[in-house]
């Protein structure tokens, strides 16, 4: 029987097995997991896959599945992978009793396009393992019950399980996601293996199990900020980056917006990627001007861009740590440098030792995957001795994030501080971002048109853009600079095409902006101006991450090892009107190493979600300025002191500092 794409979502689980299907022969593939379970377990692995289907079907799907983890070391179910083309549909396309609940499956299907996902076929969004479901049987249950939905029912999903549909209220979100949270001990890389082998738990990353992902644009503002706001660093006031080399690694899912920000921010980008297909994706998209496959034409062409003072991008199909060692050779300076190579899963596809060929490598992790440790470390070791070699020449290089530093110390590199206890280099969190960004609260705030229609993406530019004029106009000195910033992005955002998939765009803003932007875009959709808008954030924000080596790095008050902060969010946001909240064990910088949360609020230009999100956004906000003021940060003291003026019912608890010489000779 023909079903159209409704009937589909709506019949969940197909009533006939479906045919098994051939995997695309072009699909970029997951890597293989490791084989980390015993007999018995691989037996439990099976049996938990097979409670989604009925008992006609065991049989044959049991020596499947046993093939499909025995191949790719998990059950992805590929066989029950949708025929209809998944991308982000217009909101009324959705089969949904509720409007919020179609906005979700919009979001769900954005993060599984395949113009958008880096391994679509096994559910992967991006960072190598960020999943959004864990096989396909989830997605369509998932499905099935947010067609099923109505505003007074909250879907509860445990790593990509929909364990159901609970009876709750319209105040409380749709959806509410756990992903990777695990008892602490139990929190090892090994464990996420095992128990993600076992089919009970997953790697959210941060947006993909969140369906907040928006391909590299999501990156692109930040990656933009961080690389001017490194050449203001070193260069004299007034000279430009044109002719000024950064250098860093990958081009895959957050990493690919590098050459962009380059661009942008008016330098010569070098950008070393391994996976040749990787780098041809973003050669296609045109998120790189350039590609270039052996090291002396990349000499030849950087010197040229050199003389000629270019802005351009350059992807290197290869391995970083061969331009590091070469262009100390060539005396090639290097003025900012970095990586995000995805050193937070080191061993199983993150980073691609130099001197082994990419299909050697991807061999030696599943088949030895202890030499495939060593190699990886000897070439942490070979990597940060480069560095190191140009740094004392003057480059100035910063950990993006990807737990480099910490991957490399642990491999022994020279990398730490003459004090055993720092790193040699800064986080770009430390130095960056921290400092001018997040403790005043400014963060990527997003949201997605849900018309799917290009127009309503320009006019909420342009509504956004009016926000932060009318603003800068009396913002206080403190902020300025990131607001000035943040117009000319969003000014030159559509001229810059960073849209993949959905229609949706990332702008930095402060609480204030946030909300004032938010409020604007719902007056407009009560105005039949533009449709609905989903309105979200990256998790890489103020309040919604501890993660001690990246977002939380800049607290020095010794508590950037709590996760408090993460879970007052997600819950102090859930009760305040998200549409969808979600919290996640990894991340970034890796399994067991942060907590991560986000939301999503549909506005749909009714005074609710105006209610809605004022107070959530407030919070969301708000809550990582008191915790960063209370670790004594000066501009988050700065900004929360503002923030009470502003909002009488705010009282946050302000620390009293000491004076450094009554601490001096107690111990
Ligand atoms: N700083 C930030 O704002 C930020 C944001 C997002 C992600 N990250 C971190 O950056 C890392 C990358 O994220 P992603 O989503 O791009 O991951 P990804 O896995 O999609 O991309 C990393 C790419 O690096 C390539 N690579 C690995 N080793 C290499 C080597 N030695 N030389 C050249 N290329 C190599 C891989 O082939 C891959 O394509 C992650 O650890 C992530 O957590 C940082």
């Amino acid at each position: 029987m023909h079903m159209d794409f409704k009937q589909q979502i709506q019949q969940g689980i197909p009533l006939e097995l479906p045919p098994i299907k051939k995997y695309p022969a072009d699909a970029n593939r997951a890597p293989r997991r490791k084989n980390i379970l015993t007999s018995e377990e691989k037996q439990l692995a099976i049996r938990n896959a097979l409670r989604y289907f009925p008992q006609e079907w065991h049989k044959v799907l049991a020596t499947e599945f046993a093939n499909e983890l025995n191949i790719f070391g998990r059950i992805y179910m590929y066989r029950f992978k949708p025929d209809y083309k998944i991308y982000a549909r217009p909101l009324e396309e959705y089969p949904a009793k509720s409007k919020q609940a179609a906005a979700i499956m919009l979001m769900i299907h954005n993060n599984l396009d395949n113009a958008v996902a880096q391994h679509p076929e096994e559910l992967i969004t991006y960072g190598g393992n960020g999943a959004v479901f864990q096989n396909w049987a989830q997605y369509l249950l998932t499905m099935q019950y947010l067609s099923l939905m109505t505003n007074e029912q909250t879907l509860h999903m445990y790593s990509g399980h929909p364990m159901g549909l609970f009876p709750s209220s319209i105040n409380a979100p749709r959806v509410v996601v756990t992903n990777g949270m695990m008892i602490p001990n139990y929190s090892k890389p090994n464990d996420w293996e095992k128990y993600n082998a076992l089919g009970v738990t997953q790697y959210g990353q941060m947006t993909a199990g969140s369906f907040m992902y928006i391909g590299p644009q999501g990156i692109v503002h930040g990656t933009t900020i961080t690389v001017m706001n490194a050449f203001r660093k070193i260069l004299p006031s007034g000279e430009t980056p044109a002719g000024k080399i950064f250098l860093t690694a990958g081009l895959g899912g957050m990493s690919g917006a590098q050459p962009k920000a380059g661009n942008i921010a008016g330098c010569i980008t070098i950008c070393a990627e391994v996976n040749p297909k990787a780098a041809r994706k973003r050669f296609d998209q045109g998120w790189v001007d350039l590609l270039i496959e052996d090291i002396d034409s990349l000499v030849a062409r950087v010197n040229k861009a050199k003389e000629k003072n270019e802005v351009v991008s350059i992807a290197f199909i290869g391995n970083v740590v061969e331009i590091w060692e070469r262009f100390e050779k060539e005396n090639i300076f290097i003025h900012v440098g970095s990586d995000q190579t995805s050193l937070h899963i080191p061993w199983t596809g993150g980073y691609y030792p130099a001197g082994l060929s990419y299909e050697a490598s991807n061999r030696l992790m599943s088949e030895e995957p202890e030499k495939f440790k060593e190699k990886v470390q000897d070439s942490l070791r070979r990597h940060a001795t480069a560095i190191n070699n140009h740094t004392a020449k003057g480059t100035y290089f910063f950990d993006y994030g990807n737990a480099f530093l910490l991957e490399a110390s642990r491999a022994g590199a020279n990398i730490m501080d003459e004090n055993k206890i720092d790193f040699r280099y800064p986080s770009y969190i430390q130095d960056i971002l921290g400092p001018m960004c997040f403790d005043y609260g400014f963060g990527p705030f997003r949201w997605v048109c849900t018309s799917g229609n290009p127009e309503d993406l320009d006019k909420t530019d342009q509504i956004a853009m009016d926000v932060l004029q009318n603003m800068v106009e009396n913002a206080p000195k403190e902020i300025k600079l990131q607001m000035q910033d943040n117009i000319i992005w969003i000014r030159d955002a559509k001229k810059n095409k960073l849209v993949v998939g959905s229609q949706a765009r990332i702008l930095y803003a402060d609480a204030e902006g946030r909300s004032k932007i938010a409020s604007a875009f719902n007056e407009a959709i009560a105005a039949g101006e533009i449709g609905p808008v989903v309105i979200g954030r990256d998790h890489h924000d103020v309040s919604g991450t501890d993660s001690p080596y990246r977002e939380t790095s800049n607290i020095y008050d010794g508590s950037k090892y709590t996760a408090d902060m993460a879970i007052h969010n997600v819950i102090g946001d859930s009760f305040r009107g998200a549409t969808w909240v979600s919290i996640h064990n990894g991340g970034g910088v890796g399994w067991g190493e942060v907590m991560n949360g986000g939301f999503g609020m549909l506005l749909d230009g009714s005074p609710e979600a105006d209610v809605r999100l004022k107070s959530m956004l407030f919070y969301d906000v708000n809550n990582g300025i008191a915790r960063r003021s209370w670790a004594r940060n000066e501009e988050a003291l700065f900004a929360i002191k503002r923030e009470m003026e502003r909002t009488p019912s705010l009282k946050v608890t302000i620390p009293n500092l000491v004076d450094d010489t009554i601490l001096k000779n107690l111990f």
